[in-house]
């Protein structure tokens, strides 16, 4: 599938970006904190303004959204939304689970999305309408029809000491009606494992735009329906919260969600 050049961009700066997280990854970095349990590292920081300084120079009049450094530009012009590492804690700890994510939003969609796994060297990576894909192999997610033969992943807001809804008991409820529900620790991968038909299903509460711009569409592309919480609403908000999964799975999960499963 031939990329277009803005997708070819996404991808290139993605892995530099990748290439930036590793010179840090393992190497004992100090770590900083936003909350009580949302870390970030200088290397965060590094990979944003990687990211941040390629596309003011490639894309002057486009507006970014990045984790670590806000938002630049106004009007309506194409928004580039970018979490240069996905997966911090996981970073912060030596464990070799962490992404880059960067999507680009025009005309009122999400266009394209890339999540780069540097330790792994994997591309996930789509396109809207022309699917979804790991370097040159195009993914579809899994037929997996019943919870008991899924394999599902979910992750916990920062704000789980405080806020009693803090999925704990979707957590117990998946539990105990599936082969197993993983926490990986970086949303996009999440989404991207799930394109890839690694994992059956995956939900999460409040999470932030950039993570789950690029995985999420990675994930449709990929044949996933994707939604808010309550099965049907666009999961795209200010702080969004998803169920993805096959069409089929997806309705169970809902169900077992909304406490109206069987
Ligand atoms: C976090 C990861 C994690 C999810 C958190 C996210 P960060 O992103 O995606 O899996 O459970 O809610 O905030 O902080 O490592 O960029
Ligand atoms: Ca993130
Ligand atoms: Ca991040």
């Amino acid at each position: 599938m031939r990329q277009s050049d803005e997708m070819q961009f996404a991808v290139r700066t993605a892995k530099a970006a990748g290439r930036i997280l590793l010179e840090g990854f393992d190497k004992g970095v100090p770590v900083e904190h936003k909350g009580v349990i949302d870390l970030v590292t200088e290397f965060d920081r590094r990979a944003d303004h990687y990211i941040l300084g390629r596309i003011q120079k490639t894309f002057p009049g486009h507006r970014i959204l990045a984790e670590e450094s806000g938002s630049t530009g106004d009007g309506d012009s194409p928004l580039w939304l970018i979490d240069p590492l996905d997966g911090t804690t996981n970073f912060a700890h030596g464990i070799p689970i962490f992404s880059v994510s960067i999507a680009l939003w025009e005309d009122r969609r999400m266009r394209l999305g890339v999540v780069y796994d540097p330790t792994r060297r994997e591309c996930f990576w789509a396109e809207r309408g022309k699917g979804a894909y790991l370097g040159e192999r195009r993914l579809r997610v899994s037929e997996t029809a019943e919870l008991r033969d899924s394999l599902l992943v979910t992750g916990f807001p920062y704000d789980a000491w405080s806020n009693p809804d803090n999925n704990l008991e979707n957590y117990a409820r998946f539990a105990m009606c599936t082969q197993g529900v993983r926490r990986l620790g970086s949303a996009a991968l999440d989404l991207a494992y799930l394109a890839a038909g690694r994992f059956d299903g995956y939900w999460e509460l409040r999470l932030g735009q950039w993570d789950v711009a690029a995985g999420g569409l990675i994930a449709e592309e990929a044949g996933a329906r994707v939604t808010a919480m309550d099965g049907e609403s666009p999961y795209l908000s200010e702080t969004p919260s998803l169920i993805a999964a096959n069409p089929i799975l997806h309705a169970k999960m809902t169900a077992v969600i909304k406490g109206t499963a069987k």
